[in-house]
């Protein structure tokens, strides 16, 4: 966000140097300009990407599908592209989609297209299937593709689409469109991108028709051009026709970037394209390019949506994929990379974007982590939830002010990791009057610790959001302080929220003696020991026991391969990051494999291990097989937690009101913190 430092990217070879006198003249000159697409004007160059919510409940709208996409109209967007709507009647048990094969949905529709429309928002719908693919365990029972070919990730094996079933497929895309229009839709997207059923079509890794429908890249287009065809037929312009096209889908034998370029140069040729977005990755190991994660740059694929936009005659093409602060937008504008942004998860992650930006408050913007929590959520079959954003989908999220209190009350929160920042800048922006006490020297609580390892420090947004906010809001911190009951009661709070975080258990099964020698610490210490120093290989093993599974471990485990020149991680269970979405565990193997770290599955440190001679036995939890590790310099593990909530009887017992929040009341998740944070602010 700061529009002072000198702006440096890489592009390609060559290095651009962003003319910072015009920046800061009007830092936002270039997003704030009108563009012209298919004849439809947007009032700005920040468009909402297509986001699956699962807000949508049995194929119909619901309150929270309208007021998230309200939210972000409100907020300034200029257009929203909303998810995908089921517009094929093999689309009947996807619950999550509003039915659009039919008319039943057309009044909710037109409920949603009044909420954003109205806001000078422009709504544009997707028209997606995924055909063979599936993002969950399992497989599909009932699917279709252009060929008997199996998902990559899931294994599901799909009906190949007949010509027939094909051509049903194209009428009723058309008549959908026909459809969206008349509930008042400025235009659509076609997902042919991500590895999707147009995509399947598309790529000759998953398309081996014979037919008019394969072979060469026409047949393969043909699909899409049909689309294409029966959607111009069934509207009347102006009507926004956007594909989302694959840039790199990741496959080897899939569409790269030269065959990108010849669908992106076929499809120009039609004419009927209104607005190109470029996407990467597909259902296969490059799933996690979809959403490519805080571990890696920003805007990682500018340089290829630049390259892709020399193909597109002309039409206006949009910069996708990690834009996460509107400097970095503007920045890809004014090199000329692109013409429009679509932003996803920062618009997820506040409502305010565009707003915040062209008022000259970004600085108050709560910025997306890039943790693809949100993603886990969905795909989990969960509503989209927010690490960042407790507010996430609620009636007045783009206008909520906290309400004024009747009563100012004295709260102290102790603890300032994200859950006791949350309730506290929460309950201080109400009027109440607020301490907070942290034992540690700074915020952030294990947060910062987890900030601290490779690749993680923009999950200090969250904290550095919530005391700025504090600060703001009249909170008072202090910090280095042990809070006792009788210091706290000293302070005559009515409330206290107790947000003092969890601590790591020992190991079940390990002697008592190894930890009363200090011969293995768990691995936030171990993490606050490396995080600072100098990562310089030394000679041995360490040794990483993880029962934990969340993404945290293993940002620890690549930190701990700078400073070892052998890292083991044991685990008793059967993969690596259960707790996480599969687009994260692909990003930690990915990881894990880059700095050699080894991993032993269904295994874990065995009691009889010698540590005093660095002699490590690894234990087969199934078979008992035992493999012996020498030279270990450091043992050190992550798993079970222990609520650290030793104040609340004391504090309870003194008469007080105590709430405990986050991790102190049982240890979870990132996500859960500030949810309950939040709401402990508003209950005081
Ligand atoms: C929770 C979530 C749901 C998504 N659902 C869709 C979808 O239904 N259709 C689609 O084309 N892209 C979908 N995407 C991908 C986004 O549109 C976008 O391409 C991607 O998140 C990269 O943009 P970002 O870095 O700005 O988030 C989804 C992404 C997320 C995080």
């Amino acid at each position: 966000m700061n529009v002072c430092e000198p702006l440096l990217y890489a592009k390609g070879e060559a290095v651009t140097v962003v003319d910072l006198q015009a920046l800061s003249d009007d830092a936002f000159a270039r997003l704030r300009e009108p563009i012209t697409l298919g004849g439809v004007r947007l009032k700005n160059r920040v468009v909402h990407a297509s986001i699956t919510t699962f807000y949508v409940q049995d194929q119909r709208v619901t309150d929270r599908f309208v007021d998230y996409h309200r939210a972000r109209a409100q907020g300034g967007c200029a257009a929203i592209i909303i998810e995908p709507t089921a517009v094929l009647s093999w689309q009947v048990d996807e619950p999550h989609k509003v039915r659009l094969f039919d008319d039943s949905q057309a009044d909710s529709l037109a409920r949603l297209v009044e909420a954003v429309e109205a806001h000078d928002c422009r709504l544009i719908g997707q028209i997606q299937d995924s055909g063979r693919g599936r993002h969950r365990r399992g497989r599909k029972r009932y699917c279709y593709a252009p060929s008997a070919l199996p998902d990559d990730l899931s294994g599901t094996m799909p009906r190949a689409l007949t010509v027939a079933q094909i051509q049903k497929a194209v009428e009723e895309i058309g008549q959908a469109a026909g459809r969206m229009q008349r509930c008042g839709f400025s235009g659509l997207e076609i997902s042919a991108g991500h590895g999707h059923l147009v995509h399947q079509f598309l790529s000759p890794w998953s398309n081996h028709r014979e037919d008019a429908y394969g072979g060469a890249l026409e047949g393969r287009m043909r699909f899409l051009l049909e689309i294409l065809d029966a959607i111009r037929a069934e509207t009347r312009k102006p009507f926004i026709l956007a594909v989302k096209a694959p840039g790199d889908d990741g496959v080897p034998g899939g569409v790269g970037p030269d065959e990108a370029a010849a669908i992106a140069t076929r499809l120009a040729a039609t004419g009927e394209v209104d607005a190109f977005a470029f996407c990467q990755g597909s259902h296969h190991r490059s799933l996690e390019h979809h959403m490519p994660d805080m571990y890696g740059p920003r805007a990682p694929y500018d340089a290829l949506t630049a390259k892709l936009r020399g193909y597109v005659n002309g039409a206006p093409t949009a910069a996708l994929g990690r834009l996460v602060d509107p400097v970095q937008a503007e920045t890809v504008l004014r090199r000329g990379d692109a013409d429009f942004v679509q932003i996803g998860r920062a618009l997820i992650t506040d409502a305010n974007w565009v707003n915040k930006a062209f008022e000259g408050r970004e600085h108050e913007l709560r910025a997306c982590v890039s943790c693809n929590t949100c993603w886990g959520q969905v795909v989990s079959g969960a509503p989209m939830a927010c690490d960042n954003n407790p507010r996430l989908g609620t009636p007045d999220e783009a206008t909520w002010t906290p309400p004024a209190t009747p009563s100012r009350r004295r709260i102290v929160v102790v603890g300032a990791g994200p859950a006791g920042l949350e309730a506290a800048w929460v309950a201080a922006s109400q009027g109440h009057d607020v301490t907070v006490l942290s034992r540690g020297a700074s915020y952030g609580g294990k947060l910062a610790l987890l900030a601290a390892l490779p690749g993680c420090d923009q999950v200090s947004s969250v904290y550095d959001y919530q005391v700025a906010r504090g600060l703001r809001e009249g909170v008072r911190f202090e910090y280095g302080v042990e809070a006792q009951a009788d210091t706290i009661a000293a302070l005559a709070p009515d409330t206290v929220v107790l947000a003092t975080g969890a601590e790591m258990e020992w190991p079940a099964g390990w002697p008592d003696a190894w930890r009363e020698a200090g011969a293995a610490s768990d691995l936030r210490e171990v993490s606050a020991l490396f995080s600072g120093a100098t990562p310089v290989r030394r000679p041995g093993v360490a040794v990483l026991q993880d029962n934990d599974h969340t993404a945290a471990t293993y940002a620890a485990a690549v930190m701990l391969a700078a400073h070892f020149e052998h890292v083991v991680l044991a685990t008793p269970k059967a993969g690596l990051a259960g707790e996480e979405p599969i687009v994260v565990q692909q990003s930690v193997q990915r990881r894990l494999a880059a700095v050699g770290v080894e991993i032993v599955l269904l295994s874990e440190v065995a009691p009889e291990s010698d540590l005093e001679e660095g002699e490590i036995v690894l234990r087969n939890v199934y078979s008992d097989a035992r493999r012996t590790l020498q030279g270990v310099e450091l043992l050190t593990y992550a798993g079970t937690r222990r609520p650290v909530d030793d104040l609340y009887a004391p504090l309870s017992a003194a008469g007080l009101d105590v709430r405990l929040v986050g991790d102190a009341y049982a240890p979870r998740d990132l996500l859960t913190a500030t949810a309950e944070g939040h709401a402990a602010g508003l209950a005081v």
